[in-house]
């Protein structure tokens, strides 16, 4: 395929996408009493049928097992790290008085020169002043880049492939000096700051561009042995393990800033980015809270109930987030040896915080309080508490222990409500 005609089908596959999914957020099933009866996976059943009534049951035997199920048959498998070989930090830019003087800023470059042709990723990380010790940190991706989540007019303008999006501001599929701080409101810095957090993000779109050809342009295609002729297999890793992928190298990096503690990091996501913290958290223990806003389905909704989106839906419109083989259980959910109570308890026994928006019905906010709720069984193991609760609780009213949940008012969004909670729930288990 020559390069002058790759953005014309790029752009009709993105518009395809987009109309695809308007479409069928009109026309999908609403009601409860429309889900066919279903059978959740037993989730304390070893694949040879053996019970798991023990931690290191859970940890030696199940846990493997279900995490090899996970990449198997929905994100595909995290290369090895022989793979990627060494990564490079390099710290491009130190603001000791961001925020008014309340945090240090930072960039960092993060590359793997054994693959010069990945461009890197940049990494945004604000660490509070006067702290005295080494700050508990958030780890997120987000959907608009750097720019787009500080209000600071001094943050480099992403030149990544995006999105269009006309109220965002991103023309030509690029940002504008008008895209900054449009994703501001999901990321509170100054609140977080105030807390005595850190933050460190990356725009999602330094992987691969969030398209179903965008692997051709990013790590996935630097990485495969075949390069852009890979014709993806089942197995295979997908656009969401890839940036997960991105939140653990962050992670990496952490580990040698002395104003982090690296032991003490929440993964955090919104949307089609909470299905990727869900898939960082299971996969990498260093963090030590994972935090799923409003991921839905492929995230925390539970696959088998068919309401809001569903598989069909979510692997036509967007085939490119996940392994091959996930496509296979649209409308055949049962076949499917996972559901998503399993990828919750790949957390266990680290703690994880569910949230949903009442008005955010795609998302199927009662399926994702049931994963949290279906997979207290493996947080039990380790004596550790979940909801409290069995059925969804009120409107902004916070449930839970090591498995938390909340329905907030509101439309499909990271709001300030949704930071008090994680900020208090990372208080309670991170710091201590
Ligand atoms: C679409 C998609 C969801 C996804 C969301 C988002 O609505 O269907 O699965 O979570 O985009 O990432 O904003």
């Amino acid at each position: 395929m020559s390069r002058n005609i790759l953005p014309v089908l790029i752009t009709t596959t993105l518009f395809h996408s987009a109309g695809f999914v308007e479409a069928q957020q009109k026309t999908a099933n609403y009601d409860e009493a429309k889900i066919a009866p279903y059978t959740l996976p037993d989730l304390l059943k070893t694949s040879d049928g053996k019970a798991v009534k023990a931690a290191d049951e859970w940890t030696k035997l199940r846990r493997p097992e279900v995490l090899a199920l996970f990449e198997q048959h929905v994100f595909g498998r995290t290369p090895a790290p022989a793979t990627w070989g060494k990564v490079e930090f390099k710290v491009t830019q130190v603001k000791k008085d961001a925020l008014g003087g309340k945090a240090t800023r930072k960039f960092i470059h993060i590359s793997l020169p054994e693959h010069p042709a990945w461009q890197g990723m940049d990494v945004m990380l604000y660490t509070p002043n006067g702290l005295g010790k080494p700050a508990p940190c958030f780890v997120g991706p987000s959907f608009g880049g750097n720019h787009a989540v500080s209000l600071e007019k001094d943050v480099p303008l992403s030149t990544r492939w995006m999105r269009p999006n006309k109220e965002k501001s991103i023309i030509d599929n690029r940002a504008t000096e008008a895209s900054r701080g449009n994703e501001a409101s999901r990321w509170p810095l100054e609140m977080i700051i105030d807390q005595g957090f850190a933050v460190a993000t990356y725009y999602y779109g330094d992987i691969e561009p969030d398209h179903a050809d965008g692997w051709k342009e990013g790590l996935r295609a630097v990485l495969s042995k075949d390069g852009a002729s890979t014709e993806w297999k089942d197995g295979q890793w997908g656009a969401i393990g890839a940036w997960a992928w991105g939140l653990s190298r962050i992670a990496d990096y952490l580990e040698t800033d002395a104003d982090v503690n690296a032991k003490q990091l929440a993964v955090i996501g919104h949307s089609r980015l909470g299905k990727t913290s869900l898939w960082a958290g299971a996969q990498d223990t260093r963090f030590g809270v994972v935090i799923s806003n409003n991921s839905g389905e492929g995230g925390a909704a539970l696959m088998r109930r068919n309401i809001g989106e569903t598989t069909a839906i979510i692997t036509k419109a967007f085939p490119h987030w996940f392994t091959r083989t996930y496509t296979s259980y649209a409308g055949n959910e049962s076949a499917c040896p996972i559901d998503k109570h399993m990828l919750i308890a790949l957390a266990a026994p680290r703690p994880v915080y569910i949230a949903s928006a009442v008005e955010d019905t795609w998302a199927d906010p009662k399926g994702e309080f049931l994963s949290g709720l279906h997979a207290e069984p493996a947080f039990a193991l380790f004596g550790k508490k979940g909801y409290g609760v069995t059925a969804q609780p009120a409107i902004d009213s916070p449930v839970g222990d090591a498995i938390a949940y909340h329905i907030r008012t509101g439309k499909h969004d990271v709001t300030d409500y949704d930071w008090t909670q994680y900020l208090k729930f990372a208080k309670r288990h991170l710091v201590k």
